[in-house]
Formats: structure tokens, C-alpha cells, sequence
């Protein structure tokens, strides 16, 4: 865990639960027997089969994301968050090109990739090789990490330096201004919650007075710091809605505060939480379909709920 942020003065409790935490010796192991389940199911063509079905029902959810006046430069600044991929596990790169052209298609400004691209292995990652030719936004690509980015590699670096590679900016705890027609929005991100060392501080630092921020989290707890700090608008993954909903609940999710999918307000601050893309484990998804958000700035519309879904 990083070392506190300067302000505000209230930290994300480390996440718990029989899924998530601290990586002690026996949660790795548990990791490692999913991981073998996974990589077992993987071989069988009707895991593939099952995804590919699932990825039929893949949403794109169009949001508005009301700010302050004074920021009319960024009205209609349109954010596409793509996590979970969780590629190599029922997913090749022919599928992976085939979604990244829907996201091209829905024409994003930015492509946020929100961690948990890999699965169970790091090679993995050149799977993307193709995939990310295809996207291409305006005002860049960028990317934070997931815990499955950081289990399954000796540590982080060779996946920051492949995404980098492919012209991807890896926010690993620092920010980056992004301006358009003469105003700004600082863009940054944290490293993962449970397999990283997250530290705000460092990815705010550089932040202008009362410049709107928009921060990627991999997980959804650390929403917690950022509307402390006043982030505007936290972007995160992991849960996968739950993966399996039953009577609109999830039995297994992944987040401390019941994070689990969708808007959540806190201090005047946004958080959504994406479905992401992928599976873990099983090839299954039920009342959980695949997500991409695609949040639209809006500037100079006052709204008392943010994040009401808008109609494409
Ligand atoms: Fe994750």
C-alpha cells in the first residue's frame, strides 16, 4: 500500500473478502487454482464458443458527465473506458480486433484502458499488437493496471514498457494535462489497489486550481481517497458487475463499499464502475453483460445527478 496521500486526510482500507485483499499465501494459492481452471476451460472450444456469445450482448453505455462552468472547452469531450479485457483466456486476437474496431467506431477522443488486460499469462499482452492499430483517438490512449497485470508478470515494468511501445501513455501514478479549444482536463491514474502501490499525491501532482480531474482506478475502493480530493469523475473496473448477478445482486463481487456497477456519488464526486469486457475462471456471465462506457463531457449543464444513462 503507498503511502497516504497529503489531503484530505481519509485512505482507502484495503479491500477484503474471499476474492480480493492482501495477497497472502493462500489467496495466491487460490489464484494460481483458478488460473489452472481457467487456462483447462480455455482448451475446450465451447469456452470460446460461450465468450464469444457473450460478447454479442457487449453494451456500449453512452453517460453524461455535467461540470462547473467555466470549462466550455471540454463540452462534448468524449471518454471510451475499456477494462477486464482479460485477454488470452477465451479471447484471441481476432476477437480482440473485432471490439477495439466497435470502439473506434463509437469515436472516442480518449481510450482509457482501465487494467486487468491480461489474464493468466503476460505474454498475453501481444495480443494487442493488432488490436490497438485500430484505435487511434485523437487525444491518445492511455492505461493503468489491474491486479491481473500484476500477478501473473515478475513486476510491471515489461507491461508499461509494451504499452508504451504501442503509443500508449501508462498512468502509473502521475497525471497528464489534455487541452482542447483553450480549456484543460487533468487525466491521471493510480496504480492497483491490492497489487500495487497506489499513490494520488503523486498522480494529481501538477493539477491546476479548480481544473476538472478524471482519474483511473483499476479498482473502486480507491474512490474512497479520490473524493476526498475532489476528483470529479473516477473511472474504474473490477467487479465485473459481479459477473454472475442472481435476483440483481452479486454474490461474489469485489469491492468493500458495494461498489459493484454503475454511478456512485460521494462529496459531490463521480465514480463508474465498468462491467469491463472480459471473463475470469468461468466463460459465464449472467445479468452482467460486457460494458464499455463512453462518458461525454458536459460544460455548462447543471444536473443534480450526474451519470444519468443518456440516450444514444
Ligand atoms: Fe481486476
Amino acid at each position: 500500500m503507498a503511502a497516504p496521500p497529503p489531503r484530505g486526510g481519509r485512505h482507502a482500507p484495503l479491500p477484503i473478502g474471499p476474492l480480493t485483499g492482501p495477497r497472502t499465501p493462500l489467496r495466491r494459492a487460490f489464484a494460481r487454482a483458478c488460473a489452472g481452471l481457467n487456462r483447462g476451460l480455455d482448451w475446450l472450444p465451447v469456452g470460446r464458443w460461450l465468450h464469444r456469445r457473450i460478447h454479442r450482448t457487449l453494451q456500449f453505455t453512452e453517460l453524461d458527465l455535467p461540470l462547473a462552468d467555466g470549462h466550455a472547452g471540454l463540452d462534448g469531450l468524449r471518454l471510451a473506458f475499456v477494462s477486464d479485457v482479460h485477454a488470452g483466456s477465451f479471447l484471441d486476437e481476432h476477437d480482440l480486433c473485432r471490439i477495439f474496431a466497435q470502439i473506434a467506431a463509437a469515436a472516442p477522443d480518449l481510450v482509457l484502458l482501465g487494467g486487468d488486460l491480461i489474464n493468466t499469462r503476460e505474454r498475453e499482452l501481444l495480443l494487442y499488437r493488432g488490436p490497438l492499430r485500430l484505435l487511434r483517438p485523437p487525444l491518445g490512449t492511455f492505461a493503468v493496471p489491474g491486479n491481473h497485470d500484476h500477478f501473473w508478470g515478475p513486476d510491471i515494468g515489461l507491461w508499461t514498457a509494451f504499452l508504451e511501445d504501442q503509443g500508449v501513455a501508462v498512468l502509473l501514478n502521475r497525471g497528464q494535462r489534455i487541452e482542447r479549444n483553450g480549456a484543460s482536463l487533468w487525466l491521471c491514474g493510480v496504480d492497483d489497489l491490492t497489487e500495487g502501490r497506489p499513490d494520488l499525491a503523486r498522480a494529481l501532482a501538477g493539477r491546476r486550481q479548480g481544473e476538472p480531474a478524471v482519474l483511473l482506478s483499476h479498482h473502486p475502493d480507491f474512490f474512497f481517497e479520490a473524493a476526498a480530493v475532489d476528483v470529479e469523475l473516477t473511472l474504474a473496473g473490477h467487479t465485473h458487475g459481479g459477473q454472475v448477478r442472481l435476483f440483481g445482486r452479486a454474490p461474489i463481487h469485489h469491492s468493500r463499499f458495494g461498489y459493484e456497477q454503475g454511478w456512485f456519488r460521494e462529496n459531490g464526486c463521480a465514480l463508474y464502475v465498468g462491467r469491463g469486457l472480459g471473463v475470469t475462471v468461468l466463460p459465464i456471465r449472467i445479468q452482467a453483460p460486457p460494458e464499455i462506457p463512453v462518458v461525454t463531457l458536459r460544460a455548462g449543464v447543471t444536473s443534480a445527478s450526474p451519470g444519468a444513462p443518456r440516450v444514444p
